[in-house]
């Protein structure tokens, strides 16, 4: 039975310690020279309708040192950007690849895609969830504090697909999630999963950061949305700087997808400062999603 991973909750808690365990494993490797290449042979299909730059390259890089092939697919390019159908192209691409790596607007194209193929689906982004992007972080937060269980988040900022993402991870971990963002954009409350007693819904953002292990901001503008003067002035207030990182009263570790723009959702202090850990949770996802790859592909 092919294995899809389309949303933070489709691994078990089983699989996201292995998954960790595996990681760190193929991340010393890497680091010790030493090559692990169990995808030899393996096409991953990488398909982009939306910029990146970590989400690609990881992918990529990732598949060739597992000993694999990574193949950019630009939508707009294949037959799919002509109107294609979703499911004719799932169909047609399980038959060259063992995988396809998809960032795309809708989630539920996404479920189709993965409903159609008879190969593993990664979702790399949607407008919804980034659950990649979470799996890799709750690794890099594990390898700085030593575990996951019993920390506070507080993601301050806009409620995106990338907040959604750590709603979910209240599901798997027990994490208490504080989530401060101006009303408007703030997580839909019908949109939580049932673990919504560990998830607070705030519009103070030093509240949220109070005692908070981990401070997380995103853009303020998601790909696909249009800017917005208004949202911005609306986001200032939550900005991450030195004096929210002081509320949290405590040493507190300070992370971000990226991109980011300093001056906008933190400060150029804070981002570059001892507190930020934002480029070794950039590297984590290489190593995290070649653990992914190596599990979902073999
Ligand atoms: N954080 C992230 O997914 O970055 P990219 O958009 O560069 O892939
Ligand atoms: N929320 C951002 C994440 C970028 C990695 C976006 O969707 O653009």
């Amino acid at each position: 039975m092919k294995r899809d991973f389309l949303k933070l909750n489709d691994l078990s808690r089983d699989e996201f310690e292995a998954l960790f365990e595996k990681s760190a494993e193929v991340k010393d490797k890497r680091v010790r020279n030493i090559p692990h290449q169990p995808l030899k042979g393996k096409s991953l299909g990488m398909i982009f309708e939306k910029h990146s730059t970590r989400t690609r390259i990881s992918f990529e890089v990732g598949m060739f040192e597992l000993g694999g092939h990574g193949l950019l697919l630009d939508s707009r390019q294949m037959q799919l950007g002509r109107g294609e159908s979703i499911e004719d192209s799932a169909q047609v691409l399980s038959r060259y690849l063992h995988g396809i790596m998809i960032r795309t607007y809708e989630f539920e194209k996404v479920e189709t895609l993965a409903r159609h193929a008879t190969i593993p689906v990664i979702n790399g982004l949607t407008d919804l969830n980034h659950p990649v992007q979470v799996l890799c972080d709750l690794f890099t937060i594990r390898e700085k504090r030593g575990k996951v269980d019993g920390i506070k988040v507080a993601y301050v900022g806009d409620g995106n697909n990338v907040a959604y993402s750590w709603a979910m991870a209240t599901l798997i971990f027990d994490i208490q999630l504080s989530v401060a963002c101006p009303g408007m954009y703030q997580l839909k409350k019908e949109d939580l999963p049932e673990t919504s007693a560990r998830i607070e819904l705030l519009e103070d953002p030093y509240r949220a950061v109070k005692d908070a292990d981990v401070i997380y901001t995103d853009v303020w503008v998601s790909m696909g949305q249009e800017e917005s003067e208004a949202k911005i002035e609306r986001l200032k207030p939550y900005q991450i700087n030195q004096n929210l990182v002081n509320a949290a009263g405590k040493e507190v570790l300070v992370m971000h997808c990226l991109p980011a723009h300093r001056g906008l959702e933190i400060t150029a202090d804070v981002l570059d400062g001892p507190c930020s850990i934002v480029f070794d949770q950039a590297e984590n996802r290489l190593h995290v999603q070649k653990a992914l790859m190596e599990k979902l592909l073999t």
